[in-house]
């Protein structure tokens, strides 16, 4: 059978990508943020998965305002970077994993959770960037990511947006249907984007540490007090484009404890401000099953 074997939370700013592409992570506004990723690193060589389920969302890249899936697993063979208005990053594609990707699909959508299937698609900074902080920079050609990665889009930029409660079932949905998958690999889940940051309209700029950390805490340690939060208290706490950390809670619900499992151990916690328009948080969290 196939294992949840950790889940790992982190910010996305495309910034940071740039900042890596650059070489810019030695210079002193940068420094601080990659500091916080170095344990992060070490740990992945340390523990390397053989797959990664990478909750993410599109920022209009993939799919335009013309259609937009609330949720939407990425089956293809391999994903290329995107170009998102300066070109594609140069950093590897990413290769699927179209068996596990196709399990998993049949599986939580018998469980009553409606997935888009995708079959072709091009990953942005939202899905690049966490692989980018937690691998280390690849030769687009030389170079590879650790492992497949299935990509799952959820939409956070169009409302109406799914609710937190919604991710963390269906984090729970897609822990038991990787637990179905009769190869023995290890999944590690990621949930990505957030933390407080709004981008445009009147409260541009908007960070709020005490609410981001008070969330960390929960999300942690009381993961269903963190998954009932409603969704205005994200905009009003956390700014609008602080509705991304919901997708933090589909891999905090794909966690054993959430299902009466032994409590994850907290491996890493970092938080920094600022990183271009936003606050950055990273936890590590592994299973103990
Ligand atoms: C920034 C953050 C985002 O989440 C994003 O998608 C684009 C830009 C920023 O902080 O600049
Ligand atoms: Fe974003």
């Amino acid at each position: 059978m196939a294992r949840i074997t950790a889940s790992v939370y982190t910010s996305h700013v495309p910034a940071i990508g740039a900042a890596l592409d650059l070489g810019k992570t030695g210079e002193p506004y940068w420094q601080p943020v990659f500091k916080g990723y170095e344990p992060s690193r070490q740990w992945m060589k340390d523990n390397r998965p053989d797959v990664i389920f990478l909750v993410y969302n599109d920022h209009a890249t993939a799919f335009s305002l013309e259609m937009i899936p609330t949720f939407a697993i990425g089956c293809a063979a391999e994903f290329q970077p995107a170009d998102e208005g300066w070109g594609p990053r140069p950093v590897p594609k990413v290769i699927g994993h179209p068996d596990l990707a196709a399990h998993i699909a049949q599986s939580v959508i018998q469980d009553d959770f409606d997935l888009t299937i995708v079959n072709r698609m091009d990953v942005d900074h939202g899905l690049t960037v966490p692989l980018s902080l937690m691998c280390g920079q690849q030769s687009p050609t030389e170079g590879a990511w650790p492992c497949p990665v299935i990509p799952f889009a959820v939409n956070v930029v169009q409302y109406p947006v799914p609710n937190g409660r919604r991710c963390f079932n269906l984090g729970r949905a897609i822990r038991k249907a990787v637990e179905s998958y009769d190869e023995p690999l290890n999944v590690q889940i990621w949930g990505t984007g957030g933390m407080s940051h709004q981008l445009q309209g009147a409260r541009a700029g908007l960070i709020n540490r005490e609410w981001d950390n008070a969330w960390l805490d929960q999300l942690i340690h009381d993961p269903e007090a963190a998954a009932a939060t409603p969704h205005i208290d994200y905009v009003r706490e956390a700014g609008s484009e602080g509705i991304e950390l919901v997708m933090w809670l589909i891999a905090r619900g794909a966690m054993a404890d959430v299902d009466g499992g032994p409590k994850p151990t907290l491996r890493h916690r970092f938080y920094h401000v600022p990183a271009s328009n936003t606050a950055v948080g990273h936890v590590i969290l592994e299973n103990n099953v």
